[in-house]
């Protein structure tokens, strides 16, 4: 039996006609693939990566699942990137135990000066989704590099700690999470802020709530969950050395709107002017529909939060000029160009 038609938006591509491109298949990339898969996003899913060898092998393994779905998965070039709905780009070093995020940014970077350009020029109005990290930094590398519009390069930012946050309040209190409105926003990394003065569950602010609830509102509880989200990934990393579902998962809720045109609101990383720093990419709500990231959703932030959202993007400001100083590219024995650290 065949499976009903998604109901779309106005405005909304047919599935059945877009194409996803997810460069990078490691561990990121591929299970983006496979959740795309899953959700029934795109009919046309294509992986690219500097081994082909290994991109060639998951294609292999993921067409079998494909099987089950209504979609082909395939290993492209960056010629591929012609007329994709959405460039995913997963490409990268990964973070190893121990390391911050910035400590990668000069070899992710110049990998994105050698990718990005080749996919603008082959796919000059897609919409770029930036996984690798240090995202900030590297979102505000993407839209230099590929010249797109501010709303068409967006990098998956704090979506990941919103909905690590939101996991953790929702257990705190015996809540779902989907009823647990809260948003970290700020860096994806170390300066990171959560919101906690428009923090809400069904509809009430947190003491309210727990007031209402009969529950106790504990803030070193609260502050123990915000830690917890800001940790889980080094915590992850040290037990299985990768995080991988989570964030394949924030990806598709990225990519969601913008396929299906619903203006949902999602946290993710963009260039802007944040807390007064201009030019640098953070993440703020953002409303992203098939024109991409397409209206920031300005928050009422406390005063504190706001210095808190100054700090953070100074932080990720120093990064970005540190980077314009001194980027040493050489070449490795694979032949890929990387920076001397
Ligand atoms: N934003 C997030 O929330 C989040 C979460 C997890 C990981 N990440 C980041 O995603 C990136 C990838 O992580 P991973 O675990 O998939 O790493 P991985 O090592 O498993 O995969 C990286 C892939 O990139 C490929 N690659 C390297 N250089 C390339 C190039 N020039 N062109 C094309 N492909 C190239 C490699 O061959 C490899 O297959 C890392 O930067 C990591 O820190 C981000």
């Amino acid at each position: 039996m065949e499976s009903p038609p998604m109901p779309l938006q106005a405005g909304a591509a047919d599935v059945r006609s877009i194409k996803i491109v997810v460069v990078g298949a490691g561990s990121v990339g591929v299970t983006t693939a496979y959740a795309l898969l899953l959700d029934g996003l795109a009919a046309d899913i294509v992986l690219i990566d500097i081994d082909t060898n290994r991109a060639q092998g998951e294609v292999m393994d993921l067409s079998h699942a494909a099987h089950f779905a209504q979609a082909r998965v395939r290993v492209g070039d960056y010629e591929d990137c012609a007329n994709a709905a959405a460039v995913v780009i997963t490409a990268g070093v990964n973070q190893k135990p121990g390391q911050t995020r910035l400590d990668l940014v000069k070899t992710n970077y110049a990998l994105f000066e050698d990718v990005v350009p080749r996919i603008a020029h082959h796919a000059p109005d897609t919409i770029l989704i930036v996984a690798t990290n240090p995202v900030d930094v590297l979102t505000h590398a993407a839209h230099r590099l590929s010249g797109f519009p501010l709303e068409r390069v967006i990098g998956s930012g704090t979506a990941m700690d919103t909905t690590r946050f939101r996991h953790e309040l929702g257990k705190h209190y015996g809540v779902n999470p989907r009823n647990v409105h809260a948003v970290i926003v700020g860096e994806h990394g170390d300066s990171q802020l959560p919101v906690w003065s428009l923090a809400t569950i069904a509809g009430m602010r947190l003491k309210d709530y727990c007031q209402a609830a009969g529950v106790e509102y504990d803030e070193s509880k609260l502050e123990a969950c915000a830690k917890r989200t800001k940790e889980a990934a080094y915590q992850i990393i040290q037990r299985k050395g990768k995080t991988n579902y989570g964030v394949a998962s924030v990806l598709v809720s990225i990519l969601q709107p913008i396929v299906t045109n619903s203006d949902a609101i999602v946290t993710v990383s963009r260039v802007g002017t944040y807390g007064g720093v201009e030019d640098v990419a953070l993440s703020m709500p953002c409303k992203l529909n098939r024109r991409g990231a397409h209206q920031d959703v300005p928050l009422l932030l406390a005063q504190s939060e706001q210095e808190a959202l100054r700090r953070s993007a100074l932080s990720i400001k120093e990064v970005l000029s540190a980077l314009e100083d001194s980027p040493h590219l050489v070449e490795d024995q694979r032949g890929n160009i990387r920076a001397e650290l």
